[in-house]
């Protein structure tokens, strides 16, 4: 049985979470890393594919090899957070299907469609990369995405041995500055952008 989260729970999920340009100085373990992972694997792909990708950046040295190929601007919202995430995904995905989704050939399904297969990745890691930050804010972090930077350059810095990995995003966690955020853009009635049926 489910039932509505508190209200306190949908604040800290949806109303007040926010994207941080700025981080307070306080670390973000391996031990939260991990149990951020463990949420997030838990969230629904087509076929169980799991084609997110995850390289968690926490060294500085880590962080400024992934800074380097951000826009001017992006570059201390990825060196001043604890930890800055790169969301990519396994155009390959499919060779992980036959232990992921055992009980059908769904290898087959995808092995001779690279177009279907670089969209079903893109897909499915893009909703990882969301369930990734539900999971930080519901485990009391902040998060940061970005996509302003060099896609190709982070491919080649980061996946030299794994070349069928291919970035999305990038998302830095941690205890957001509040001094950090914008003012909250616009956010449409329902009325706006939706139609029931
Ligand atoms: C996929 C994605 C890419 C983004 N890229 C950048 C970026 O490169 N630089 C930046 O400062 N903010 C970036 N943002 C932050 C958005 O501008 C921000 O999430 C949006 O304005 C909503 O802000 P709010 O969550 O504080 O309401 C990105 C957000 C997302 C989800």
């Amino acid at each position: 049985m489910t039932s509505p989260l508190s209200a306190a729970a949908l604040d800290q999920l949806f109303r007040t979470a926010r994207s941080y340009n700025g981080w307070l100085d306080k670390d973000v373990g391996e031990d939260q890393i991990r149990a951020i992972y463990e949420l997030l694997k838990m969230a629904p792909t087509s076929a169980n594919q799991q084609p997110a990708r995850l390289v968690w950046c926490r060294s500085p040295e880590a962080k400024a090899r992934l800074a380097q190929y951000a826009m001017e601007a992006n570059r201390p919202k990825i060196t001043g957070a604890p930890v800055c995430v790169i969301v990519a995904h396994d155009l390959d995905f499919h060779e992980q299907l036959p232990w992921l989704f055992p009980h059908v050939d769904a290898r087959s399904w995808f092995a001779d469609n690279a177009d279907f297969r670089a969209q079903q990745a893109f897909r499915n890691g893009t909703l990882q990369g969301a369930y990734l930050m539900l999971a930080a804010r519901a485990l009391g972090l902040d998060c940061g995405p970005m996509s302003g930077f060099d896609n190709a350059g982070v491919d080649a810095e980061f996946f030299a041995d794994e070349p069928r990995w291919k970035s999305n995003f990038i998302c830095s966690i941690g205890h957001g500055d509040p001094a950090s955020v914008f003012d909250r853009s616009p956010r449409p009635e329902f009325d706006t952008f939706n139609k029931v049926l």
